[in-house]
């Protein structure tokens, strides 16, 4: 363990490096395309050139690192995770995954492999979609799965995402030619943001699948009114139907709180004030479920749910799918491979679902994926107390490493 325990105190070391840089001063924030984006993205550019990758950005802002095979017309094999954060996030949430996959091509290239195929190190640029409400651009775009409807979303300041891509250095038309054509296999080391690991003191886990998820955008629209003359029975309240929706999907699902989670992260009054009724409110809805079944029936019920208590204060809905996602399977023989690499280091085989989405959604339909969680405090994330023990990053490295290998050796 000692040797993969130094290698894990310079990922440490790198990921409080990379958190240093944010938006926000006392909190992690870096968001796509933002300035404190742009200097994490070149940290990351510089320590894959630093370690010999052929490195890159791409149209889309994504970080991309090469270790080529001396066989040209070889498949690649991609190691990834995201570089973006939610708003006061944790440390780990996806650089964990980037810099512990620029720690095991570090030793690849040490050690001076032949290589049956290509690696590629990926640092995805906005997985987590909180600028422009959109998810895995980045992936998307290597995928070859991107939307260019997409380029025309504008996020809070009206500032287009073309523009963005354009401002930072991208050609937003070529996005196309990012796309990786010959996928071999996609490899994600991320924290596991859920409890099973920390409270069964395992290091790490293999994932089986990643939930489905359908993301909404609701705006509900009642009459402003003066809160001092309007009879309660006579007003329709936009934030009293809001509210009243909310409540009723939580209970809804805690009614199936094995199988669904629902949440609503966000929720905006319009032009607000405390002596006004208000007449317009704008809420996210995230509605995720590993089973397809149970997702679709839960998606319609909450649906009739909102239409409920809008009609009760005779309030009109506008309902926006912003996103959805079915149930993704990770792929059995890279998984076999990667219990195989926790059983010889002598670690528990446990299986988990993953109720985050991670880049290997849009990934999955080119390519087989392959998930390593590692434990974390608590099983908290999205929030600045997550945290991951070095120790069980060394243990990840060492599982992840023999992974790499073992694919290498296997040529799959
Ligand atoms: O929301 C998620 O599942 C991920 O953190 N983007
Ligand atoms: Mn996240
Ligand atoms: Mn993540």
């Amino acid at each position: 363990m000692g040797k993969y325990l130094e290698r894990a105190e310079t990922v440490v070391k790198r990921i409080e490096e990379l958190s240093s840089i944010t938006e926000e001063q006392g909190c992690i924030t870096r968001t796509y395309g933002t300035k404190a984006f742009l200097e994490g993205r070149n940290k990351v550019y510089d320590w894959m050139v630093a370690a010999g990758l052929e490195t890159s950005f791409d149209n889309i802002g994504n970080v991309r690192g090469k270790l080529l095979s001396d066989t040209l017309n070889a498949k690649t094999f991609v190691i990834g995770s995201h570089i973006d954060t939610v708003v006061n996030a944790g440390k780990f949430d996806g650089p964990l995954g980037v810099l512990m996959g620029l720690d095991i091509l570090e030793q690849l290239i040490q050690s001076k492999a032949k290589l049956p195929f290509h690696i590629e190190l990926i640092a995805f640029s906005d997985e987590e979609g909180v600028r422009f409400h959109t998810t895995y651009l980045g992936s998307k775009v290597v995928a070859g799965s991107f939307e260019s409807i997409t380029l025309d979303r504008k996020d809070a300041n009206g500032i287009a995402l073309k523009e963005v891509i354009a401002e930072n250095g991208g050609d937003y038309l070529l996005l196309e030619k990012d796309k990786i054509e010959d996928w071999l296999g996609y490899f994600e080391i991320h924290i596991e943001q859920g409890p099973v690991l920390y409270e069964r003191n395992i290091p790490v886990a293999v994932v089986t699948a990643i939930a489905g998820q359908r993301r909404a955008e609701i705006t509900f629209i009642g009459v402003a009114g003066h809160a001092g003359t309007v009879p309660m029975d006579m007003r329709q309240d936009a934030l009293a139907t809001a509210a009243d929706f909310i409540i009723e999907t939580e209970k809804f699902a805690l009614l199936k709180k094995d199988k669904l989670v629902a949440t609503t992260g966000k929720l905006e009054v319009v032009q607000s004030a405390s002596n006004v009724i208000p007449g317009k409110v704008i809420c996210s809805l995230d509605l995720r479920s590993a089973d397809l079944e149970v997702l679709n029936i839960a998606y319609e019920k909450i649906k009739a749910i909102c239409d409920e208590a809008a009609e009760k204060r005779k309030v009109l809905v506008e309902w926006n799918l912003v996103q959805q996602t079915t149930p993704t399977l990770c792929d059995e023989k890279l998984t076999n491979q990667l219990k195989d690499s926790i059983g010889k280091s002598g670690y528990p085989i446990i299986e988990l679902v993953s109720g985050a989405g991670h880049d290997g959604v849009p990934i999955s339909a080119v390519s087989p994926i392959t998930m390593l969680f590692v434990r974390c405090f608590k099983g908290i994330s999205h929030n600045p107390l997550e945290n991951a023990e070095t120790v069980d990053i060394a243990a990840a490295i060492e599982v992840g490493e023999g992974f790499i290998n073992m694919v290498l050796s296997n040529k799959l």
